[in-house]
């Protein structure tokens, strides 16, 4: 495949600098390692725990996010997922994702995904996160992005919005929530060539 970005464990893609609590603080983004699993199953139970937003409830046993890990290291290597971290001083603050769908008809669509802890949101790791794991799917040949939002996350809806992607529609009372129920809202971006 044309332009297909080869993957290594760990490769730095990008260092950038934002402004948080007015100190100009590195941002790492790279590919995932082996020996990420403790960082990334900390993070992402702390993600959990901060948000309503996730699709998760409940805490992911280490054992667990050691085999998504390894399987989302799999995918990489035969071009199916990218998968990039946000680091900070050692910690994974942000993650993202496209992934091909595995049905026979839809493997021209990438599932993106996207957490930032709430300590670094605001202060343009989403966005550059996006971009950064959209430009790392391009030699995956995928024609269409897609996602789901609930309709309560006016935030993310914000940054897809910005970054050019499309509401289909949404399903009513999709997700289940602690106050009640939640819309899904589904959204979509065509790739250009
Ligand atoms: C949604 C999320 C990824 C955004 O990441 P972020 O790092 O805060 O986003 P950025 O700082 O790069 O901002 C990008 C855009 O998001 C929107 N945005 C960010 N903070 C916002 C706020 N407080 N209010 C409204 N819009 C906001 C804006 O459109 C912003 O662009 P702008 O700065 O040009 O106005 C992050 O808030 C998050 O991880 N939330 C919890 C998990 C989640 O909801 N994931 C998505 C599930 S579908």
């Amino acid at each position: 495949m044309k332009n297909k970005v080869k993957f290594r464990e760990g490769k730095i893609i990008e260092v950038f600098f934002v402004e948080k609590e007015g100190k100009k603080t590195p941002i790492i983004l790279r590919y995932p390692k082996k020996t990420d699993f403790k960082k990334v199953w900390k993070f992402f139970n702390k993600a959990i725990k901060e948000t309503e937003f996730l699709a998760r409830v409940t805490p992911v046993p280490m054992k667990e996010e050691k085999k998504w890990l390894d399987d989302t290291i799999r995918k990489m290597k035969k071009n199916d997922t990218v998968q990039l971290f946000a680091e900070h001083a050692g910690k994974i603050v942000g993650a993202s994702s496209i992934r091909r769908r595995d049905n026979q008809r839809h493997k021209h669509i990438g599932d993106f995904g996207i957490v930032i802890l709430q300590e670094y949101t605001g202060v343009g790791i989403g966005n550059m996160l996006m971009l950064s794991t959209e430009s790392q799917s391009k030699g995956m040949g995928l024609k269409m992005l897609q996602l789901s939002v609930y309709e309560e996350n006016k935030i993310a809806q914000n940054l897809y919005r910005k970054t050019d992607f499309i509401a289909a529609g949404k399903i009513p009372k999709a997700a289940k929530t602690r106050k009640g129920y939640d819309s899904e809202i589904f959204m979509y971006k065509v790739l250009k060539k």
